[in-house]
């Protein structure tokens, strides 16, 4: 969960290294450096946010047109400008940055110490760089080549050599790495933003390529040493995907942009009424198709439990939803044939990646879900469903969230026809539904006035529940991650029907319950819930569709959405839920893009 970044040209290339880390802060932001090669190759890293590493900059002013730098989410040792990459080798052979987690790093430092060498942090990143030194014959690739050979873990490393003034070196195993190709420059990034104000041609470095890079020149290496050809592909995103574009930050910027993230991914998928999935499934696949398994993490983990409840009614084929992290550890009951469905913003996520892995190794279709074009998870799937999202910068997912429920919402209609289970014109009623959804989204952004109220109670506490049943239940989760990962207000999300089973006991005077309830077959028994939290005290806030008969009453606020569907509606949901949170964070004076703690894409497991 760090960024990297590299720059060779013609221009000098702190400030450039210093603006990709920026667009890059949301993947790691508790220290920050950068390393420039002039006469020498001179090291400059901070502690903290990138502004703080920017001030050392501008008083150490480094010279020179080739350069790495990282901004920093610490995995081993404390953040701290030892712990800061760029490292340094010990006999200056090289200095570098890493993305990744080497897991045989102590046994490799061992020898390295009884070899001589010492080390001044604690990070497996130093191990990398000492190795390096070690092995060091004079070519930069051999070199990597060998090194790579022992390291047991992920990494994308970029790295000057001493003597190869003109050149970055790279390579990479698990952790995203791309190559930015500009004119009489070339650029090196963690993730595509980091290059946009530069280029939109771009290489993506595959596991196991070992590069090269001049000023006007790209080399891409194999394990055998062999030349490969690098396709250069052109991303369809601009600069201005990477920018707040008037709003205070970009969460705000990308909850106010769902409408179209939600409308560039369905539209393409839906045409006269008919699904078009832009991948195959093999032959016979759907209609022997008998169990579905949904893995991922955190809020992709809630848009696949709201996707078990359409699929499992729709088209009556059992799903499983697992936490990634979890999946791959409980040796499951994959047989070829099973579909397994990965949902990924970044695309990058490791445990998620692991689980793609595993199930293709059992033998299932892979799908995946993913916002970045050409990420690992997109790459090494059998299906590739984009969520045509854009770049989202701020840690807490929102607009690629919704843009994932709407795939969820295609993707069901797709098997219940293909399983016989709609006919054309339920169908076509249904997907013409799915496409009034960026509309209905955006009204349901007019509750951001009265989720800007409701935000001065909320702020002012330290605990809060969600509570809701059947597709509200996952919502739920939804708005209990959102607010508490980013205002650090301790959040739970609840089944409505499970509280009084323990949790209840928690509820008290003054007590905040968000109380979700827009399923018109459960509303009755929400009413009830709302009514038992209410006689222990708590305030309840209702979110109900337009027209909810009774709430006023129940409930001491209420928030309306616009009426959808049963199926449709956690994309209107989630709207007053990402804006209480993003109001509540506002108020308590937390950083709403970056959270502590936290970074955009958890490439470690
Ligand atoms: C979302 O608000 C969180 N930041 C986090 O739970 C995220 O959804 C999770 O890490 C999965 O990320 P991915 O979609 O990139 O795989």
């Amino acid at each position: 969960m760090c960024g990297i970044v590299g720059y060779i040209g013609e221009e000098q290339a702190a400030p450039i290294l210093i603006e990709g880390l920026r667009r890059l802060e949301y993947r790691g932001y508790d220290s920050a450096g950068i390393a420039v090669k002039g006469d020498e190759i001179s090291v400059i890293k901070e502690k903290g946010r990138i502004d703080n590493l920017q001030k050392s900059v501008k008083e150490e002013n480094p010279c020179g047109t080739v350069g790495i730098g990282h901004t920093r989410w610490a995995t081993h040792g404390i953040p701290d400008k030892s712990n800061a990459h760029p490292h340094k080798s010990q006999n200056g052979i090289v200095t570098l940055v890493h993305n990744g987690i080497i897991e045989n790093y102590l046994e490799i430092k061992d020898e390295l110490i009884k070899k001589g060498y010492e080390f001044k942090s604690e990070t497996d990143t130093e191990v990398i760089a000492q190795l390096f030194d070690f092995f060091f014959d004079g070519d930069a690739v051999d070199t990597m080549i060998e090194v790579s050979q022992r390291l047991e873990g992920s990494y994308a490393v970029a790295m000057l050599v001493k003597g190869e003034g003109d050149k970055v070196f790279a390579m990479k195993k698990d952790s995203p790495l791309i190559v930015g190709k500009g004119k009489n420059e070339n650029y090196l990034a963690s993730d595509i933003p980091a290059l946009l104000p530069y280029t939109n041609e771009c290489y993506i470095v595959n596991d196991g390529e070992f590069i090269e890079i001049g000023k006007d020149s790209i080399t891409v290496y194999d394990k055998s040493r062999e030349k490969k050809n690098a396709e250069i592909k052109k991303v369809n995103l601009s600069v201005d995907d990477a920018e707040k574009g008037g709003y205070d930050c970009f969460m705000e910027k990308e909850i106010y942009e769902q409408p179209k993230a939600v409308k560039d991914t369905v539209s393409p998928l839906i045409k006269n009424g008919k699904i078009q999935l832009p991948f195959k499934f093999p032959e016979g696949f759907v209609k022997n198709l008998q169990r579905i398994y949904i893995v991922a993490c955190g809020s992709a983990y809630h848009v696949g439990m709201t996707a078990k409840y359409i699929i499992e009614d729709m088209a009556r084929i059992p799903v499983t939803v697992d936490i990634a992290s979890e999946f791959r550890y409980r040796n499951p009951i994959i047989e070829k044939g099973d579909l397994c469905i990965f949902i990924s913003q970044s695309g990058e996520t490791a445990d998620t990646l692991a689980s793609l892995r595993e199930a293709k190794k059992r033998g299932a279709f892979t799908l995946s879900i993913v916002n970045v074009m050409f990420s690992t998870i997109a790459r090494e799937s059998d299906g590739v469903i984009y969520t045509n999202a854009g770049a989202e910068i701020a840690v807490a997912t929102t607009k690629a969230f919704s843009a994932q429920l709407g795939v969820s919402y295609v993707l069901a209609s797709y098997l219940s026809y293909e399983k016989g289970c709609v006919s054309e014109s339920e169908l076509k009623e249904f997907t013409d539904e799915i496409l009034s959804l960026p509309e209905k989204i955006q009204s349901a952004l007019n509750t951001d006035e009265k989720t800007a109220q409701l935000a001065k109670s909320v702020s002012q506490k330290e605990h809060m529940f969600f509570i809701g049943r059947g597709i509200d239940y996952p919502l739920c989760l939804e708005g209990s991650l959102k607010l508490k990962e980013i205002s650090y207000i301790h959040c739970e999300g609840y089944g409505a029907g499970e509280l009084k089973h323990g949790t209840i006991s928690l509820v008290e005077e003054g007590t905040i319950v968000a109380a979700v309830a827009t399923d018109d077959a459960l509303y009755g028994k929400m009413l009830s819930n709302i009514k038992e939290v209410h006689a222990r005290g708590a305030y309840v806030i209702a979110v109900v569709k337009e027209g909810a008969k009774g709430i006023e009453q129940a409930a001491d606020e209420v928030i309306y959405i616009p009426d959808a569907s049963r199926f449709l509606t956690p994309s209107l949901t989630v709207v007053p839920l990402q804006l209480l949170a993003y109001h509540t964070t506002v108020l308590r004076g937390c950083d709403v893009d970056k959270p502590r703690n936290l970074a955009k894409s958890v490439t470690v497991e």
